[in-house]
């Protein structure tokens, strides 16, 4: 990322998609914070729904479907991926990989900006982590800790259940909130003060997990942060596309139907039909 910020060029205006993909809908929520900040900008979205979870898969595993993932990406003339899963991150995009992946275009993490925005709010040096058993299992999120911030503690939590239960729709009800604080004691007992979001369907618990942590402790998103990298480096490398009424693809690897059902969950109902009730409001003639 660069230091000074660039002047943007008026002219600059790259119209290729961004590609964005997942192990399945999860990455959605980082689409959605991209079509937030990025509202000119086409995105294509892969979700691998015949091969997710990735949570519980071998890391090598994942690594190779992120490779292959990223290369079809690619092949769809896109201009910057976005490596929307945090389990793909620490599989295939780990800076302290002895055998580092080589790609044909930018691809950008969900680790690293969730990381950099984590150690910027922590008061008292203590930051917790939550993900996937993969993402806890690689010890990529302590790596990245200990580089960006080598006096920062992280203490990490695996939280396998929390990816089916938001896949099930539930996100508020009793057992979400037994099951958040099981989780999470370890993380309150450690006095943590700031919570990395170490997986894209978390956001949809914020309500619970900010409500186990307390009000005292910031929640970081690693969809939002990602959100903010991508547009720096869209600016940095004058990419940016200033489109309007932008078209999304998305593409589903299983089932599509299925996929398509879950993604208004993540990505937020589309508004068909507006009813107009005008009130007391009058038009002046
Ligand atoms: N998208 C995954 C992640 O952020 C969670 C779902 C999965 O296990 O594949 O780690």
């Amino acid at each position: 990322m660069s230091t000074a910020p660039q002047r943007l060029h008026p002219s600059a205006h790259d119209p290729r998609p961004i590609g964005v993909f997942d192990s399945g809908v999860g990455g959605l929520t980082v689409a959605r914070a991209l079509m937030d900040l990025l509202p000119d900008e086409r995105i294509v979205y892969f979700g691998d729904t015949a091969r997710g979870p990735y949570g519980p898969r071998d890391l090598g595993q994942v690594r190779d479907f992120t490779a292959e993932i990223v290369a079809w990406l690619a092949a769809q003339d896109t201009k910057l991926v976005v490596a929307a899963c945090n389990t793909a991150t620490a599989a295939a995009l780990d800076p302290a990989d002895p055998r580092p992946l080589r790609w044909p275009l930018p691809v950008v993490g969900v680790i690293t900006p969730a990381v950099d925005a984590a150690v910027r709010a922590t008061r008292n040096g203590r930051v917790g982590v939550v993900g996937t058993e993969g993402t806890i299992a690689s010890g990529a999120y302590d790596r990245a800790v200990a580089t960006a911030a080598p006096d920062v503690e992280l203490v990490a939590r695996a939280c396998p259940r929390f990816v089916e239960l938001v896949e099930t729709g539930r996100t508020t009800d009793a057992e979400v909130l037994d099951v958040a604080s099981g989780y999470l004691a370890p993380l309150v007992a450690a006095g943590v003060d700031t919570l990395i979001l170490g997986c894209t369907h978390y956001p949809l618990l914020t309500g619970v997990l900010s409500y186990v942590m307390g009000p005292d402790v910031v929640l970081v998103s690693s969809a939002e942060e990602t959100a903010r990298r991508v547009f720096a480096a869209l600016v940095d490398q004058h990419l940016l596309a200033h489109d309007r009424a932008v078209e999304h693809r998305f593409v589903a690897s299983g089932d599509g139907t299925t996929f398509a059902r879950l993604a208004a969950r993540f990505l937020g109902p589309r508004l068909s039909d507006v009813d107009v009730e005008p009130l007391g409001w009058k038009a002046s003639a």
